[in-house]
């Protein structure tokens, strides 16, 4: 019997040079524009991920551990400007100036100086990578372990760390997954981990909604049994929806300056993931419900809505949770050694309490996102980055739309040499349908070593894009990204 050998549709070494640090910060008018810019494209795309992999050509363990730099692209009368700045955090600040690692990464990057000066020292780095948000008059970079660091939108100076007018305490977490109520309320949680009862360790997850105007108008605390490494969250009008996945840490190698704690996570299969419900109006007199489903690993959710007793909940889950392997670089990663993502359906029954989980999209899929009108609410379309294989685990290449209503969906490709960043909905001004609207997503070519901006028409992925804007540089692959129609110019 013959073995074929199946041809990939990318290439790992052009894949690998999309993980180099950029430490050029740039601000032009973006002239390379194959296609055209929407006239009524108006607004500000703003993006953050990892932007500095390495000081002094000594690697970070792992991109999630790279400090946050923040891309700015502006629209407005068919132009686009770009702008990338460093989030200037003080640990950014402080390892310039040494020229050195001096803070312990989460996902395992030690400081400069061997075992005997990462142990023992807990302190870790507000690194401000994960996502940007405009909301309330200010522009927030965000990190799920600590507080927001606030950027002036126009030229993104850091002006500092944020605590919601004394919302937050020094330490605080604040996730980097807020949501947005289309009734006008930005949704967000923290986690605390510490306190102990008899049954063992005890996390903290406090509730914040904040106003259009960026005030806290509620903000509650509840205690759930065990760990929780919880990345992201759902709501619907009523309830606050968490995935608490089947893990355990064991903090002993963190202390002792051996492994980041990400690093100290371990799965744990034979049990279930909990699905922890917390009502959004803390005076309703209803408690928290905790639902339980099959053992896996989920980061992300597309969204969540109520109907007949019913909470259904979209999500991209893994069987597994992808362990950062021990002493080896993130670069040479075996896709085909882990599991893909793929989009389930969960559905929550609160009379009976059980839960129906069924595969949506068995193609390797991440970072899902729908029209932001619908959130919490019943919705027709996602969009999510996606394989160009329809089987097994392999780098993000393709954008695809799904529509949950007639099955169908939608592909857009950037392969063989493009790979995709997240997706981010833009709604059209005026429009009417759930999918009018652009999605925009930064792509990095291999081939060219140069970033682009690809506008697409979300209502019509197959006619191929609107809009490719080329940088004339690489960016990083980056983690999340936000629109506001507001237009921010130097
Ligand atoms: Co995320």
């Amino acid at each position: 019997m013959k073995t074929q050998i199946k041809e990939l549709p990318y290439n790992l070494a052009q894949w690998k040079q999309g993980y180099r640090s950029q430490k050029q910060e740039y601000d032009y008018q973006i002239t390379e524009i194959e296609g055209q810019i929407p006239h009524d494209l108006t607004g500000t795309l703003f993006r953050n991920g990892p932007g500095l992999l390495d000081i002094n050509n000594e690697s970070v363990r792992h991109p999630f551990d790279g400090d946050g730099m923040i891309c700015r692209i502006t629209f407005q009368d068919g132009r686009a400007y770009f702008l990338n700045r460093f989030v200037q955090t003080e640990s950014y600040l402080a390892e310039q100036i040494a020229g050195k690692f001096l803070y312990r990464g989460v996902f395992g990057t030690k400081k400069t100086g061997g075992w005997l000066s990462n142990a023992f020292d807990v302190t870790l780095k507000n690194i401000a990578n994960t996502q940007v948000v405009y909301w309330g008059g200010k522009l927030l970079a965000l990190w799920e372990a600590a507080e927001p660091h606030r950027l002036d939108p126009k030229t993104l100076d850091t002006l500092g760390i944020e605590y919601l007018n004394n919302t937050l305490k020094p330490g605080d977490a604040f996730a980097a997954h807020p949501l947005f109520d289309p009734k006008g309320r930005m949704v967000n949680f923290g986690l605390k981990a510490g306190k102990f009862d008899r049954t063992g360790l005890l996390t903290e997850i406090t509730v914040y909604e904040l106003d259009l105007d960026g005030e806290v108008v509620e903000q509650h605390s509840h205690l759930i049994s065990g760990f929780a490494f919880i990345h992201d969250f759902a709501i619907t009008p009523n309830y606050c929806i968490f995935f608490q996945n089947p893990v355990s840490f064991n903090p002993v190698p963190f202390l002792l300056g051996l492994k980041g704690a990400a690093e100290c996570v371990k799965f744990e299969p034979e049990k279930p993931t909990k699905i922890i419900l917390i009502p959004r109006n803390p005076r309703s007199g209803e408690g928290i419900q905790i639902f339980e489903t099959k053992s896996g690993f989920v980061f992300h959710h597309a969204n969540a809505f109520e109907h007949d007793d019913k909470i259904s909940i979209d999500s991209i889950a893994y069987d597994t949770f992808p362990e950062p392997e021990p002493d080896t670089d993130f670069r040479d990663l075996d896709f085909n050694s882990l599991t893909p993502g793929q989009l389930w359906r969960f559905e929550l029954d609160l009379k009976t309490q059980q839960v129906n989980s069924n595969l949506v999209e068995p193609r390797c899929c991440e970072f899902p996102t729908i029209n932001p009108a619908n959130v919490g609410n019943p919705y027709r379309y996602v969009y999510m980055g996606a394989a160009q294989t329809l089987d097994g685990n392999a780098p993000l290449q393709s954008i695809i739309k799904l529509d949950r209503e007639t099955g169908s969906q939608q592909l857009w490709t950037a392969a063989p040499t493009g790979y995709v960043n997240e997706p981010v909905f833009v709604p059209r001004p005026g429009g009417t349908q759930e999918d009018d609207g652009w999605l925009m997503a930064m792509i990095y070519d291999g081939s060219r070593d140069r970033s682009a901006v690809v506008i697409l028409d979300a209502a019509d992925l197959t006619k191929g894009a609107v809009a490719t804007l080329w940088l004339t540089h690489y960016i990083p692959y980056g983690l999340h990204g936000s629109w506001t129609d507001n237009v921010f110019i130097n």
